[in-house]
This record gives C-alpha cells, sequence and structure tokens, in this order.
C-alpha cells in the first residue's frame, strides 16, 4: 500500500507541485513556475481577437480537442492548457523528448505556447507533434488568448461524445460507468495526503461515504471549473471517466 501510494504520488507532477511529500521531492528538484492564475480572467480578452484565434485553431483540431469531457486524439486534450506543466495528462503517452521537457520544468506559459506553436521543435527537441509551425506572430497570439480563454462546452464541433442522450449532465458518462473500487483504492492514495481516510472534516471537506454520483459530479465540477479551487482543479485535471467513477466507488463503500 505504501509503495502504491509513492507511486501514484510520483506519477503525478502537477500534485507533486503543490503537495510538499518528501518522497515526490526530487522530481521538483528544478522547481517549474506555479501555474498561472491569471486563467479566469476572461473579461480581458478583445472579441474579435478571440475569434480569430478559435479559427486558426481549426489548424489543430485535427489532433486536439478543446473540451474537458472529450477523450484524448492524436494529441492531446488541450482545455485549461494555459499554466499545465507539459505532459501532465496521465492519459495521454507523450513522447520521450516532451517528458524529458516537463522534467527540466517546462510550463505552458503563454510564452512558452507562443514560441512552440512558432516551431514545436525549438522547444521540444524530439517532440512527436507533427505540425510546421505557425510563422505570423499576431496569429499566434491569436490563437492562445483563444487557448487559454475557452470555457467548458463551448468548443464542441464535433458529434457529443456521451451516449444514449444522457449527456446532458455533468459527468454522465462516468456516472454510467460501474466503478473498479479497488482501482478507486490505489488512486485514492494521492487524495488522502489532504482527505481524511476517516471522513473527518478538518479544514479540508471529508469526501467519505457520499453518494456516487454526487462524489463525481462534484469532481467534473472542479475539473470543468464550473467550481474554482485550484488544487482541485489540477487534481481532476488528471483524471478522466474511469478514475473518477472508481474513486466515487471506493469512497463511497469506504463510509459503509
Ligand atoms: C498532426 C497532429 C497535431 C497537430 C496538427 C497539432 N498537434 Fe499539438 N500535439 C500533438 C501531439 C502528438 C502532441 C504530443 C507531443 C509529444 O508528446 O511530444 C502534441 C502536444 C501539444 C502540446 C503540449 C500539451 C501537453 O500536454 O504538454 C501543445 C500545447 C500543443 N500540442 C498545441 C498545439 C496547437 C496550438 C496546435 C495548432 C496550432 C497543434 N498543437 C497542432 C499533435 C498535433
Ligand atoms: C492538496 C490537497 C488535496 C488533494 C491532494 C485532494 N484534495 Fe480534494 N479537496 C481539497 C480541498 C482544499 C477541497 C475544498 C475545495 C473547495 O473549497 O472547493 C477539496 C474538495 C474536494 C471535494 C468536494 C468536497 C465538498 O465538500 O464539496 C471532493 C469530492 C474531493 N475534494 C475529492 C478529492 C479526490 C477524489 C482526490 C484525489 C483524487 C482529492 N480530492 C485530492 C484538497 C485536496
Amino acid at each position: 500500500m505504501r509503495v502504491a501510494h509513492v507511486a501514484a504520488l510520483a506519477a503525478s507532477l502537477t500534485l507533486a507541485l503543490l503537495v510538499a511529500m518528501p518522497a515526490a521531492a526530487e522530481e521538483t528538484a528544478s522547481a517549474p513556475e506555479a501555474p498561472d492564475s491569471s486563467v479566469d480572467d476572461t473579461t480581458a480578452f478583445e472579441n474579435d481577437t478571440y475569434e480569430r484565434g478559435r479559427s486558426l485553431f481549426a489548424q489543430c483540431s485535427r489532433c486536439h480537442e478543446l473540451d474537458p469531457l472529450r477523450a484524448n486524439r492524436i494529441g492531446p486534450n488541450l482545455f485549461s492548457i494555459l499554466g499545465r506543466p507539459a505532459a501532465a495528462l496521465q492519459d495521454f503517452r507523450y513522447s520521450q523528448g516532451m517528458r524529458a521537457a516537463a522534467q527540466d520544468g517546462l510550463v505552458w506559459s503563454r510564452d512558452a505556447l507562443d514560441r512552440f506553436i512558432a516551431d514545436p521543435r525549438s522547444v521540444v527537441r524530439r517532440t512527436s507533434m507533427n505540425y510546421r509551425g505557425m510563422e505570423d506572430a499576431t496569429a499566434r497570439a491569436d490563437l492562445v488568448t483563444f487557448l487559454t480563454g475557452v470555457t467548458p462546452g463551448e468548443y464542441a464541433p464535433q458529434t457529443p461524445v456521451a451516449t444514449d442522450g444522457a449527456a446532458t449532465e455533468i459527468g454522465a458518462a462516468a456516472m454510467a460507468l460501474e466503478g473498479d473500487a479497488a482501482y478507486g483504492e490505489y488512486l485514492s492514495g494521492e487524495c488522502v495526503t489532504c482527505h481524511q481516510e476517516t471522513g473527518a472534516n478538518e479544514g479540508i471537506p471529508g469526501i467519505v461515504g457520499w453518494p456516487r454520483d454526487a462524489f463525481i459530479r462534484a469532481l467534473f465540477e472542479y475539473k470543468t471549473n464550473v467550481r474554482s479551487h485550484q488544487v482541485m482543479q489540477l487534481v481532476t485535471s488528471n483524471l478522466g471517466d474511469e478514475e473518477i467513477a472508481a474513486l466515487a466507488a471506493y469512497f463511497e463503500q469506504l463510509g459503509e
């Protein structure tokens, strides 16, 4: 259990940034800059800049989704990319090159995004992203503005992901899954560094014994920024439907 616990933690770069865990400390020796909190500052965007960025995203949408409830494509989901450390999604297989860059502390600030879009290989030499680059600096600035300002559900050009019309509720796809409690127990190692396993409410809310749908909804509300709490947003950005369903099953059963 202890080993699984530490492994789960070390695997989560975003968490290692936020939780002062000695076991994961070597990973963060070069201390990447803190996530950019200007994400919420949507009022600052000029509309036409944003709209131009939206049409430029057509060059990326072949490979990237931009809605938190959608799976990765050829490239990782880019929802909430601003301030995200490179190679942070656990359900995407990044190249060696991208993982090395992440270890060197690459974080997707506006500037890093701009340079990567201009010429991917100048930022991550052996990236597997097969994109030539965008030369026009104004176009890049517009695209980055769009990328960093898009809200959940706003960019959904393809057919909806969830099946059977159950998609209207947030987290519906995860609610439809059984939820593997044993997998949930494994994943919970990350959670109980903050939330008490006993279910106690001491500063940090108790999460034991919740009905699973409510639990799933809460996690998706962080994942899609409906609830704003930076730590929980980062925690959930790494979790897919299956992980969230598993955690809900485990914590529900823990309360019985
Ligand atoms: C042909 C497919 C393809 C196209 C087109 C493409 N990408 Fe990518 N992108 C990828 C792949 C694959 C990766 C993962 C790269 C790696 O692991 O080295 C990636 C990675 C990224 C990352 C890093 C994400 C992370 O989690 O660290 C960003 C940012 C990004 N792409 C932005 C863009 C933008 C913006 C565009 C459009 C201008 C674009 N990409 C076009 C395939 C593509
Ligand atoms: C670094 C500390 C930390 C970690 C790690 C963490 N949480 Fe949280 N969590 C919090 C805090 C603080 C809140 C209260 C946030 C708020 O005010 O919205 C919270 C809120 C929640 C809530 C909503 C509680 C409520 O009363 O509405 C749920 C559910 C939850 N966390 C589940 C999890 C799960 C599952 C994990 C592991 C995958 C996890 N958390 C990992 C700190 C953490």
